[in-house]
């Protein structure tokens, strides 16, 4: 699928601008959300880490400049002494080190980035639960659930980490432990009309499903929008790696969940089922994953054109609407949310959303995403 429209070329190219002058005022920080028009800088351990290398990345693979590189590769080095305290990694490994090691080792063939890679990877794999058959989300403790048994479907986006480290090590066990993981989410997760919840909470002794949590979303039972982004394309390439066609279908429910409930529109409300009162939130970094995700599983759906077109649909509708490419907001895609029921970062730039767009915008034209699996001699 290769698309040479103008308003994809300018969006491509505006991006590529946005993205090299960003590096050059930022180095290697960590940015997650810029309020009030400017990126912050949070520490290395935070699980968004990755995707300002990752977008740096997607820079420099499509123009080049010396520069770019570099400080993605600051960063990187940056990241690894987190790998070395067992008690600050969680389960987001696989967004930080498929998007920064990963990326470098296949963009560069840098033995020291694949070394991080299989360390991240190894990380990882040692947070699957052997009795539940999940990996374990996060490390803090929480008054109303407990953290040992929870697992969250932001997860299907790490488990690529555990693919890789398969492949590139010959060694199955990581991928094994991630078919687990993606059986017990398909399982537990996904509703028959193609809903996801976000956080199930399993007895960690014993693997029994306790309850589900909203976390992010709403309320239980109900449907956040970033997480059904994150199914509909973590899913996908489940299928990539592995061609279980219960994935594939997994994926496409959960792609037609997400677009009847967007309609017409490209921005999705924050959480599909938030009740009144509670919709004036939007969440630009879901629709940017969704498009993303879709582009990933028109490579293998037997329904690609539709797909592809509900990608590009939402991606025009965010350059008309969403993107800022002035130099008032150093973010590229506007309203995204990132907690709203703790209500933290809601309606502003957030640096996967910009990543995710830039992502979409590249596979439009025929590239692949820093997730995908890698095209292989046939
Ligand atoms: N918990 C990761 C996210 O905000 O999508």
């Amino acid at each position: 699928m290769i698309k040479s429209e103008a308003w994809l070329e300018q969006s491509w190219e505006l991006a590529l601008d946005k993205t090299h002058a960003l590096a050059e005022r930022l180095g290697d920080a960590f940015p997650h959300v810029a309020e009030g028009g400017r990126y912050d800088n949070c520490e290395e351990a935070w699980w968004t880490a990755g995707f300002y290398p990752g977008l740096l990345w997607l820079a420099h693979r499509a123009r080049p400049d010396g520069e770019t590189a570099k400080i993605a590769q600051r960063c990187e080095a940056r990241l690894e002494k987190i790998l070395y305290n067992s008690e600050a990694v969680d389960h987001d490994l696989g967004f930080i080190w498929l998007l920064s090691g990963v990326a470098a080792y296949r963009l560069t063939g840098d033995s020291e980035s694949r070394r991080r890679g299989l360390l991240a990877a190894n990380l990882l794999a040692a947070r699957f639960n052997v009795n539940g058959r999940f990996i374990r989300a996060w490390n803090f403790h929480s008054k109303d659930m407990d953290t040992r048994g929870v697992a969250i479907i932001d997860s299907m986006m790490n488990l690529p980490l555990l693919y890789w480290a398969s492949e590139e090590s010959r060694d199955p066990r990581f991928a094994a432990l991630a078919v687990q993981h993606a059986d017990t989410v398909a399982r537990e997760f996904v509703r028959s009309d193609g809903s996801i919840a976000h956080v199930i909470e399993f007895d960690p002794a014993i693997g029994k499903k306790v309850a589900e949590h909203g976390g992010q979303g709403f309320a239980p039972g109900s449907a956040w929008a970033r997480g059904t982004s994150w199914a509909l394309y973590g899913f996908t390439l489940s299928y990539g790696y592995t061609r279980d066609p219960r994935y594939l279908k997994v994926a496409e429910n959960t792609a037609d969940f997400f677009l009847s409930q967007l309609g017409d529109a490209c921005l999705p409300v924050w959480d599909f089922r938030a009740e009144e009162g509670h919709r004036e939130a939007w969440d630009s970094s879901a629709a940017a994953i969704a498009a993303s995700g879709l582009l990933e599983l028109a490579k293998y759906s037997a329904r690609a054109e539709q797909f592809t077109k509900a990608a590009e649909s939402i991606l025009k509708g965010l350059h008309h609407t969403c993107t800022s490419w002035g130099e008032e907001h150093e973010g590229l895609l506007m309203n995204g949310t990132v907690h709203y029921p703790e209500q933290r970062h809601i309606n502003v730039p957030i640096i996967y959303g910009d990543y995710f767009f830039v992502e979409a915008l590249a596979k439009l034209r025929g590239e692949e995403g820093l997730f995908s699996v890698e095209k292989r001699e046939a």
